[in-house]
């Protein structure tokens, strides 16, 4: 093997992309750790869901059902929909890159909001296309900014409703707003991850706008409230032309049979999901009153995380928070690279864990 050889080139722009970086998950020395890094779940998963899974198992040696039917049908029974519009993908990250692959090739434009989920640039890029990153207003997505930077070369919008890591949300008449202003050759894509968390009169996820018109998507996850990040499952709902293009583009077996059936299992099991709620509900509130309380700024958030501001002025900085924290065992997500520099944005976990958090930047502030 002559090692002096060159290696293989990847495409032009893909070196460009900066890898994303997931939460951290541990804290050098210490046995347990609350993981608020990544707005997984604390209550875990659905028995049923648990359940399922393990029935799977005994049946490994066959291949899954490439259409995920049984799980297709279950997300369209709960939520009404037509199975016939429905896409099931390997987490919504999948989704979220087969959207960018089937829609978008060079010279083409995505539009990105200043603090969006940063998959949308990766997976822009790696199509080819280019991200135009618009700004938000006071950590919200901005829909005349977004309309402004529409040109005729724009194939994709994507949204985060509510954003990541920011927890603020659109009301549905602006996402109506929106909408009309694209050209029809534009792709709205609403990634309502977090809509379950959601307890507002003037939110709504996106499933009408999807039903009535055909460039609109909604994308949904099995990470978050149904406490199934592991499995990787995400769905789609959106017009059938856009189904039947990324189930040309998706590989065949992209949902695997434990996913399927676990998944099936925990979208039907809604009373457990509604508890999931209510936990939130409370200990969402509950957290944003005791930081704000000890003079830490916290950005309004309807989901299961908070975005929380460290008053640089005041000498405190993100970084030296975050390590005072993972010493004590509590691993929040630094949000540098989402535009935050000097916050950390914190699942909301079990209650000795959002207590034990509260308490140790209680102790933080009063150090300084
Ligand atoms: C806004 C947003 N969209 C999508 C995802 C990806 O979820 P999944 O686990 O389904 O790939 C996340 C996960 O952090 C997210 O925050």
């Amino acid at each position: 093997m002559n090692l002096a050889l060159k290696s293989p080139e990847p495409r032009s722009g893909i070196l460009d992309i900066a890898a994303y970086v997931p939460g951290k998950e541990i804290a050098p020395g210490l046995a347990k750790v609350h993981k608020l890094s990544s707005n997984e779940t604390p209550l875990g998963a659905s028995p049923r869901a648990i359940e399922a899974f393990q029935k799977a198992a005994f049946n490994l040696e066959r291949y899954p059902d490439g259409q995920a039917n049984a799980l297709k049908e279950a997300i369209a029974a709960v939520h009404g929909l037509n199975a016939a519009n429905i896409l099931c993908g390997n987490g919504s990250d999948e989704l979220l890159g087969l959207l960018c692959q089937t829609y978008l090739g060079p010279g083409d434009e995505g539009i990105v909001t200043q603090h969006g989920f940063l998959v949308y640039r990766i997976q822009i890029a790696a199509s080819g296309g280019t991200p135009v990153t618009v700004s938000e207003r006071d950590e919200r997505v901005d829909v005349d900014a977004i309309i402004a930077a529409v040109t005729e070369r724009t194939r994709i919008v994507f949204i985060a409703n509510p954003g990541n890591p920011t927890g603020t949300y659109v009301p549905v008449d602006e996402v109506r707003r929106l909408h009309a202003a694209l050209p029809a050759g534009a792709l709205l894509v609403l990634d309502a991850a977090y809509a379950e968390y959601v307890r507002r009169n003037d939110y709504e996820a996106g499933l009408e706008l999807v039903s009535s018109n055909r460039n609109v998507v909604m994308t949904r996850t099995f990470s978050k409230i149904y406490g199934l990040a592991g499995l990787r499952i995400g769905w789609m709902y959106a017009p059938r032309d856009v189904v039947e293009a990324l189930d040309r583009v998706r590989g065949p077996f992209n949902l695997n049979a434990p996913a399927i059936a676990a998944g099936a299992a925990a979208i039907r099991d809604q009373a457990f999901i509604a508890e999931a709620g209510d936990h939130n509900q409370k200990w969402l509130a509950i957290v944003s009153q005791a930081l704000t309380k000890i003079g830490l700024r916290v950005t309004p958030s309807v989901t299961n995380f908070v975005l929380i501001h460290f008053p640089a002025e005041a000498g405190m900085s993100a970084g030296d928070a975050d390590s005072y924290l993972t010493s004590r065992g509590f691993i929040l997500r630094a949000v540098g690279a989402y535009g935050f520099p000097n916050a950390l944005r914190m699942t909301i976990g079990t209650k000795e864990a959002n207590e034990g958090v509260v308490a140790a930047l209680t102790e933080f502030m009063g150090r300084k």
